[in-house]
């Protein structure tokens, strides 16, 4: 039989599709993730499952048809629930109409670099960094110019250094705080800083505060809402995923002056067309009803990061700054510079799956990520095999 040769599908697509890189998140997980009995610590989930009542609303939808097209900026009663839990959290007088509904927190982030940065633009970013934000400025023609945190008895920003990298080219400050892959937290200090360098040079903030409420110690984090003022040109990225174990039902927002509605409502329209009406109910009651889950959430992550943190540090071959929000820590392994290499061999001889540090960019070559959001259980037998074979 006469088979045709297979199609270059590669160079038929536009080329700069294909120079966008794979995370190395995704090939150490390929590479291990059907192994028996493997500890995976390295993808940003818990183990908990979504509370019963959000998913029996999302069941309750489904019962009454809610199956159909919906508002772009999402249903009116989320956009409610949304504006009383911030108004609570972050001040009053935030209003639904400052808020739209997106798919996940992935998509808020992609419409505010829609919004703000184009082909040939930079945008600033913290590094170590979650590899998606790079991710995002690519696909969108744009380039993540990376400013290193220093690492030391806690993360910290060194605002000259993030001033100093402002070029021409500049549109915005991407900026993830409690952050992936550090735990990093800014301070109120911090944050004022980082917005008087946005002012000085006209740029945007694109604040990622989805880990805002997974702080050690207080309800939350420090946000850009304590220091802007209402002309302030921020952003906020947000999703339910992480509060609420609800990563698989894409649910988050994007905040944004009102004014900036009819555009976001048509990215929205020309992008997804919205997010399912079920997804959104099942939000809409976890945010309402689910602080008691934050909270229970918060005290087994506090000792699972110590459980973790403690067994690790007493091997003596980890340099490991305790993260102060978020659910990773980020260590560097003493003696060990091929962190790729080391992940395939932690799941080959230790039977457990981590992120390789150089995954995140500058300043992550050496080091490891491991997420500690599963049972204190877990989490000690994991940390027992990493100790095993570190000091073996
Ligand atoms: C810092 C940060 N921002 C945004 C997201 C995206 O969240 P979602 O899963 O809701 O798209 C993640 C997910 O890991 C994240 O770590």
């Amino acid at each position: 039989m006469h088979t045709k040769p297979e199609p270059d599908w590669r160079g038929l697509i536009k080329p700069a599709v294909n120079a966008i890189e794979t995370s190395g998140i995704a090939e150490v997980f390929d590479y291990g993730h059907d192994r028996q009995g493997l500890i995976p610590l390295w993808v940003g989930e818990g183990d908990l499952p979504t509370p019963a009542f959000i998913c029996e609303a999302a069941r309750a939808s489904l019962d009454r048809g809610e199956t159909f097209y919906t508002y772009q900026g999402g249903i009116p009663d989320l956009r409610a629930a949304i504006a009383r839990y911030m108004s609570a959290h972050y001040g009053a007088g935030l209003g639904p109409e400052r808020f739209f509904v997106s798919v996940g927190g992935m998509q808020a982030l992609d419409m505010a670099v829609k919004l703000t940065a184009g082909p040939g633009d930079e945008a600033l970013v913290l590094s170590p960094a979650w590899p998606n934000f790079a991710g995002v400025l690519e696909t969108n023609g744009a380039r993540a110019v990376f400013v290193e945190l220093d690492a030391g008895a806690s993360w910290r920003l060194d605002p000259s250094r993030l001033e100093a990298a402002v070029t021409p080219k500049t549109r915005a400050i991407l900026f993830n705080s409690p952050a992936n892959p550090t735990g990093y937290v800014a301070s109120r200090e911090e944050l004022v800083a980082v917005l008087e360098i946005a002012r000085k040079h006209g740029l945007w903030i694109i604040a990622d505060e989805i880990y805002g409420r997974l702080v050690f110690g207080p309800t939350r984090a420090p946000s850009f809402h304590d220091v802007m003022e209402p002309d302030d040109r921020v952003l906020f990225v947000q999703t339910l995923s992480k509060n609420w174990a609800m990563t698989g039902w894409r649910v988050g927002w994007l905040e944004a002056p009102p004014a900036l509605g009819q555009a976001i409502e048509n990215i929205v329209q020309y992008t997804s067309s919205g997010v399912p009406v079920f997804s959104q109910r099942a939000a809409t009651v976890a945010i309402e009803h689910g602080e008691l889950f934050i909270a229970e959430t918060m005290k087994r992550l506090a000792h699972s990061r110590d459980i973790m943190v403690d067994g690790l540090k007493a091997t003596g071959r980890l340099d490991i700054t305790v993260p102060e929000g978020a659910f990773y820590i980020f260590p560097r392994v003493l003696g060990e510079s091929d962190d790729r290499a080391l992940a395939f061999r932690l799941i080959d001889e230790a039977g457990v799956g981590v992120a390789p540090g150089r995954a995140f960019g500058p300043g992550g070559a050496g080091r490891l990520r491991l997420c500690f959001a599963r049972d204190p259980a877990t989490v000690a037998e994991a940390t027992r095999r990493l100790a095993t074979w570190l000091t073996r």
